[in-house]
This record gives C-alpha cells, structure tokens and sequence, in this order.
C-alpha cells in the first residue's frame, strides 16, 4: 500500500497490492484529472496519458475553448454549469441564485491512517492498516472548499472515496447536488451489472451494455429499496466469473442514491455514485461542513469473483463492528411465519421448549407484542408490552426463556408511527407530512420524523427502556414503508430539502446510540425483507434479514445477488414452512438446510405443528450449521453456476482461507429426463494439495473420493443427476 506524489509531473499515484489509481492536477487552472485505474503499475509518471495536449484543448492558451476541454478531459470531481455538459458531481445555488461552480487543486495531504465521516457509517483501519490521500481543492470566487479522500487499506484491493464541503464565505449556500465519487475512462465495451427486484425478490443480477447516453439505478424512496441497489459494475464483454477486468462501486449509504454511468460523444464514459440529487438541498452556512457518504471502488482483474472477494474481506475486516463481526450466531427461530400477530406467551413458550430440545439456541418474537397489535392496523410508536398477550409480561417470558438455555430477541420498528397509536393521538406533527395535505398511507403507517431531536430522543427511550428492564440479546429493527410526503414540521422552509439525509443520518444515530448503550446485543436490520441490505446498515449490525421470501429456490436467486457484494455472514437466512407463504412451493427440509446454511442460517416456522420427519431432521442441521459455520462466514465465496441463467442447477462454494477445506453446495432445481452428470469445476482449491469428498457417504454415485486441487478446478468432478426437483447436497473437501 502506497501513495505517492510526483511533484514534476504533478501526479498522485495510489498502489494497492494489485491495483494502481492515478490523479494528475494540470494547466494554469489546477484541474484535477482523473488519469488510470486498473493493474497495478511500476510507472509512476503517467502525464503523458492526460488529454490536455489534443489540440485545442488547452484552456490557459486557448480560453474560448475552454467547454471543449471541460467537457471532455477526465475529471476526478466535477463542478458544474460552467462547460462540462455531461453528468456532474456537484451543484450549488448561492444566494443571487447563481449555479456554477469550478474546482481546482490547492493543496494536499497523505496521512497514515483514515478518518471517520461525521456521522456516517464508513470504512475504518489503524494507521498500520490504510493509508489516506485527501485532495483540497476550491472555487475561489465561492470560497468552497471541497476536499476528496481517498483511502487504501494493505489488505486490500478497494479504495474509499468520499467528500466534504467546507463554505468559507460569509453568506450560506445551498448545496443542490453532492455526488461522493466519479471515474472517467474510456469505454472499452463495457457491460453494467446491477441488482433490481422488489417486495420478496431482491437483488436480482442483471447485465446490460454501457450505450452511449446514461443508464442508471436509483432510489427516491428514503431509503437503499427493494427496486435497485446502491451498487454498479462495469466490465469487460470477455470477463467471466474468475478472469478478466471488472470496476465496481458501492455506496455505504441507506438513503436515496443515483449510482450511473454516461457514455459519452468520443466513446468515453463517466461512471458517478451519491447520494440523489432528487429532492435533496443543503443550506451550508458561513463555515459549516457537509459531509458526503463514502463509495467503495474495486478493480478486479479476476473477474465477478475477485470483486466479489475484495468486497467481502473489505466489509468482514474494515466495515463491519461489534462483538458478534467474527462470531457464529446464535441459532434462532423467528415466529413470524409461525403464529404473525396470533401468538401469546404460552404458544411462545411451547415454541421455545421444543426448539431448545433440538438444539435452536435463540427465541426471536417478531411483530405484534405491543400496543394492541392483532394486524399491521395499529400501534407502532407505542412501545408498551400487550399484557392481554403476553401475560406475566415481557420479563417473565424472557426468564423462562432463558431457562431452557436459550437467548432471547425481539422485533421493534422503532422510525414508524400507526395513526391509530397514543403517540400519534398525542403528536400527530411527529409523523413526516407536508401541512394541509393527507399523508399517503403505507401498510397503514407514517414515518416518524426523526430530524426531530425530541422524536429519536422519545423513540429511543422507549425501545431502551424495554432492552433495560429484561434479558434480550438481539434486536430485529425493522422498516416496513418507503418514505413519500416529504415535509417537516421541525425544519424551516429553506432547510425541507435536507429532510430526506437528516432522516437516514437520524437512523444511523439511533442505531449507534442503541450498540453503545447495549455493546453485547445482536442486531439485525430488515427492512420488509431486504430493501435496507446495504453496507451503511452493516456499520450497525453485522447482519440483514435478506428478504421476507424465504423460500430456498427463490432464496438462490436473493442470496446470490446479496452475496455478489456482501459476505455470506451478513444475509439473514431461515428454513421457512412448506408450502412457502410467499409462492406456495414445496421444497425438501433438507434442501431449505443447506440454503440457510450459506446465510446466518436460523427457523421461521412453528417447530411444533411441521412434519414430524422435518423436525426430526433439525438437529442433524444444528450439527451441520456448528460444523460448517466458520467456513462459511470467513471463506473465500465462488459462484460457480447460477439456475436463474441455466433454469436447472445452481452451485457455489466456500473456500477456507489456507485452502484446507472447502465447502460446495449443489441444488438441482429441476430435475431432466434421460439426462447424464454435471461437469462441475471447482474453484479456489490449491493445485498442489489432495482433496478429499469428507463427506463421501452423502455421495455413493461418486467412485473416486481423492483429487489434487488442480483436477478438480480444471477437469472439474461429475455431479450426478438427483431424483426429483429442489434436490441439494453438500461436498465438504478437506486437503489430506
Ligand atoms: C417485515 C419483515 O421482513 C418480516 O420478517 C416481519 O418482521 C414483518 N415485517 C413484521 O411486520
């Protein structure tokens, strides 16, 4: 890890192990120019590569050409207004109601180490860990200073980007746009990878080619969404899943983003990522500073799985906190499918008594303990435990709970208020609303207006006071609606435009306050399933309901969209009843096992009421989720055949890190008639060492149980056809 500053050729170089980033400030002006990103390079004077002597490019001799120059030279950072015509990063209204902006170099500095982001979830490392470059630039009629970091760590491959805007003039001005990083490069016939869905569909990979134009995803809906995800990629047509270039960025944000690549009239591209400029407007008074949330670049020259690889020990080592970041969680069954809103304590208990016998370590109860919630009608913001439900109350269920020698957890979601609740009855102004307008209902329920300092102070006592008066070892904090209606009753006309950040900056806060207060609590965001999974929320909890459909064939679909960025220890994965709430299928006991199992892995089911086969199967999954854990949450993932592609079998691994064992799961999602084995390649193994089928009586077809490591990745090892649809299995390689 190294970053350097050659003062001739006025060029910064950032080396990560594999990777090289070049910044080069020129002419008169001081523009920051972007200059490469790719390999890692020996040379580290790469002027010669800026655009700046194509003729008549040159804005200090030739100043009536300066847009030419402006709106094609490769910037790092973007004004606006002023001659770039393509996407901008930056975008301001001054008092006189004035919009351009420019930006030029001013000074710098290299530090050991890396700063936190006021406020923000962000990447983090000791000063023998990353290394930081920050780049001060300014528009000096504005007197705005705009400073853009860039961190590296040495073990990894990814740089963290972000900016922070400093007004030192004596009157405010509005920030109307502050994107957090941009990369010009030539497009070099780019595909772009993006994940979409919906409500119970999340994630879902989807490839397109880089157009001439902009092609983008977003989110307007306060928060990351269900719809599109605050990440983008972008690689070459030839790069498969373990070869070839591939550049990708992800937001460590929850909030509205705009993640979009433009190409260009000359063939080039302008890839950006930040927070949405939609709605958004910041008054930035005489001194103050605005942060702008971090984006996570990686290059990878080993193809979707090496990205995939530099994200997932960035997030275990450097994003993700907290006592449980390296620990095997608690195995916990969750009664939301089991009873919904028609539980009390006694079915509880009943749950819990034969969970405990088979070996389920944690009791989670969902929605509906409070208030009087019988259905998603009532009651959120009154965090009062419904004595007619849980009778002897909260602590006397915790205790016998407890007492079977399980944890305990419990379902809040502390940003919602139900109209009919005594919280709206007694503040309806604490619900986000524009005045004289009908808020727009959703799951028949406002959003609390946490900018408000007295709301997330009353929240936050209430969801605490019930975390202090009893034994409960994890949080599910769940947000079950979009935000719409967007108006304040506690900001002043001229600040409505900062509601939608303040909102998100108010649930960091809230989360924050509750791990310091509650350091050994495990908490799990949701948000109605997994429209909030995103690497702000990890900063708070190391793990995420991924989606509220649970069902193990859509789940391969879910998980492997989720895992493309985020460690397998991080997705929230339950077996779930049969038939499936959510599509009605039926699927193997078995099978739904070793789905959970590449998640946190837990139940979501009345264990009482399911087949008696089924049960009885629960303990030898609790034996294979003690076994197999470590390697799932600190291994090397490869995806080696995805059914949303092929529409039959999907297949995936888990690489220990010293590749002494390794862990593949197969899942043949529809059987064919008259049809041979499967040639499956395995990934990731070391060439030199002998691998064993550890498990070899879980696979009687396969004769041969030694290969060397290099067999098995090149000439790749026959899978047998399996009788019947939703058929898994797991091989389990040790090195002899
Ligand atoms: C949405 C979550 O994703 C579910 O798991 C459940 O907690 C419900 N909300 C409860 O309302």
């Amino acid at each position: 890890m190294k970053i350097s500053y050659n003062e001739d050729s006025r060029v910064f170089k950032l080396d990560t192990e594999r990777t090289s980033y070049c910044i080069g400030i020129v002419d008169d002006d001081n523009f920051v120019g972007h200059i490469y990103y790719g390999r890692k390079l020996t040379e580290d004077n790469l002027a010669y590569l800026m655009r700046t002597m194509e003729a008549p490019f040159v804005p200090s001799q030739n100043n009536r050409d300066r847009t030419s120059f402006l709106d094609t030279f490769p910037m790092e950072y973007t004004g606006n207004g002023l001659g770039d015509y393509r996407e901008g990063t930056l975008e301001v209204r001054t008092a006189d109601g004035h919009t351009g902006v420019a930006l030029s170099y001013v000074s710098h500095r290299i530090y050991d180490g890396k700063e936190e982001l006021e406020g923000l979830p962000a990447t983090f490392g000791q000063d023998t860990e990353c290394r930081t470059l920050e780049l001060v630039c300014e528009d000096k009629i504005l007197k705005l200073q705009v400073i853009l970091s860039y961190s590296i760590f040495a073990d990894s491959d990814a740089i963290a980007r972000s900016v922070k805007i400093v007004n030192h003039a004596d009157e405010a001005i509005y920030l109307t746009k502050v994107l957090s990083a941009c990369i010009d490069m030539d497009n070099d016939d780019y595909e772009m990878i993006t994940l979409h869905g919906s409500w119970a569909r999340e994630r879902a990979i989807q490839t397109r080619p880089v157009m001439r134009g902009k092609q983008s995803v977003s989110s307007i809906r306060g928060e990351s969404s269900h719809q599109e995800h605050p990440f983008m990629a972008w690689k070459k047509r030839t790069t498969t899943e373990e070869t070839g270039d591939i550049y990708a960025m992800n937001f460590v944000y929850s909030g509205n983003f705009l993640a979009q690549i433009e190409g260009d009239q000359f063939g080039s591209m302008r890839a950006t990522m930040g927070i949405n400029p939609y709605g958004f407007c910041w008054k930035l008074e005489p001194e103050a500073s605005f942060q702008a949330p971090e984006v996570i670049c990686v290059y990878s020259a080993d193809g979707i799985g090496g990205m995939t690889r530099c994200f997932h020990d960035l997030y275990r080592n450097h994003l993700i906190r907290g006592e449980y970041k390296n620990k095997k969680r608690p195995i916990l069954i969750n009664n939301w499918e089991a009873t919904y809103f028609d539980f009390n304590t006694e079915k509880l208990l009943s749950i819990a008594k034969q969970a405990s016998e088979l070996g389920i370590e944690m009791l989670v109860m969902d929605d509906g303990w409070f208030g009087h919630r019988n259905d998603d009608n009532s009651s959120l913001g009154d965090w009062q435990v419904n004595e007619s439900k849980l009778n002897g109350g909260l602590k006397y269920l915790v205790d016998e709970v407890n007492k079977l020698g399980m944890k305990f957890g419990i379902w809040f979601e502390p940003e919602m208020i139900s109209p009919d609740s005594d919280l709206y009855r007694a503040h309806p102004d604490w619900a986000i609303a524009i005045p004289g307008r009908t808020g727009s209902l959703a799951r028949n329920q406002y959003v609390l207006d946490l900018t408000r300092k007295e709301v997330r102070d009353y929240v936050y006592e209430m969801v605490a006071t019930v975390l202090r008066n009893a034994n409960i070892e994890y949080v599910k904090w769940d947000m079950n609606r979009q935000l719409s209606d967007l108006g304040s009753y506690g900001l002043p006309a001229d600040r409505q435009g900062e509601l939608y950040h303040r909102q998100v900056l108010a649930v960091y806060e809230l989360q924050d306050r509750m791990t310091k207060e509650f350091p050994h609590l495990l908490l799990e965001n949701c948000s109605g399933g997994g429209a909030r999974f995103d690497a702000g929320m990890l900063y708070y909890s190391p793990q995420i309901w991924c989606s509220d459909d649970a069902d193990a064939v859509e789940r391969l679909s879910i998980q492997a969209g989720t895992a493309m960025i985020y460690p397998l220890s991080t997705m929230g994965a339950h077996v779930s009843d049969c038939p499936n709430h959510t599509v009605g299928r039926i699927t193997p006991f078995e099978t739904r096992g070793y789905v959970a199992l590449a998640g946190t892995f837990g139940y979501e089911l009345d264990v009482t009421k399911i087949p008696e086969a089924d049960r009885n199967m629960i303990p030898q999954q609790v034996a294979m989720y003690h076994k197999y854990n470590d390697l799932v949450r600190e291994g090397d993932y490869y995806r080696i055949a995805h059914y949303a592609d092929n529409h039959f079998y999907d297949c995936y691994e888990v690489v220990a890190k010293d590749k002494s064992e390794a862990l593949v799961t197969y899942v043949q999602v529809l059987n064919r008639p008259n049809f041979h084995s499967r040639r499956i390649h395995i990934p990731g193994l070391d060439s030199e060492k002998t691998y064993v089928i550890a498990n070899a009586q879980d696979w009687p077809e396969i004769k041969q149980t030694e290969y060397k490591g290099d067999t098995l990745r090149y000439a790749g090892i026959n899978i047998p056809p399996l009788w019947g649809d939703f058929k898994g299995r797991l091989m389990h390689l040790t090195a002899k």
